[in-house]
């Protein structure tokens, strides 16, 4: 279910076209998971990589998401592009891996030094006392850290969505858009469009 070199060279020109639209957050995506007991839940994430495997977002593995992706590895992104050509909506489903530590290591490395500190501060989804609590972790972790390289934390990684369903949607004035719907099946994409 790798993408075709044909939907991926379309994403990426749309994704091109949307920064020189000037997009504001083109990266940003909307992912949607769900609880073993079958309880969804949505939050915006950015796409830091992408190529025929797949979408790749990292996060804190602990978090309300990372606990529901161990729980039931399935995802689905939005990403909503408004200022582009007439609004364009790429829709993505499918199963979710863990990206590999070589990945996420050298991701995090690339990091502002701040976000590396908070990566390790922050229990994300947990419930915090007070702000001055996530400000003396923060400091702690500066201090630990100082003079030297903020490694990886053990629970900040990432995650790839692996396409099974995708759809291209283009706006069309008075509702009459143009849906793209491409689904793997018996090893091969299948292309069909839908009504608006
Ligand atoms: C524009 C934008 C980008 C974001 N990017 C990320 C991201 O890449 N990774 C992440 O963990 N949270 C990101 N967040 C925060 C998430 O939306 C969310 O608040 C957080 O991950 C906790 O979600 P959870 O409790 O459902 O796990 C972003 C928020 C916004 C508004």
């Amino acid at each position: 279910m790798h993408l075709s070199a044909q939907m991926l060279q379309t994403f990426n020109a749309l994704f091109a076209e949307a920064q020189a639209a000037g997009e504001p957050e083109p990266s940003a995506m909307t992912l949607a998971t769900l609880s073993e007991e079958g309880r969804v839940s949505a939050r915006t994430v950015l796409l830091k990589h992408v190529d025929e495997r797949g979408f790749v977002f990292y996060t804190n593995v602990g978090s309300v998401k990372g606990r529901q992706l161990a729980e039931r590895p399935t995802a689905a992104l939005l990403f909503q592009w408004k200022h582009l050509r007439q609004g364009v909506q790429v829709r993505i489903e499918g199963p979710v891996e863990p990206v590999t530590d070589a990945e996420a290591d050298a991701y995090f490395a690339t990091r502002p030094r701040e976000s590396q500190i908070g990566a390790w501060a922050s229990d994300q989804s947990r419930e915090l006392p007070d702000r001055a609590t996530f400000m003396a972790r923060y400091e702690e972790v500066e201090r630990r850290y100082a003079g030297g390289p903020v490694p990886r934390p053990p629970h900040w990684s990432g995650y790839r969505v692996l396409p099974e369903r995708l759809e291209f949607w283009y706006g069309v004035p008075y509702r009459l858009h143009q849906r793209d719907f491409y689904e793997w099946r018996d090893g091969d994409w299948r292309h069909a469009l839908l009504y608006p």
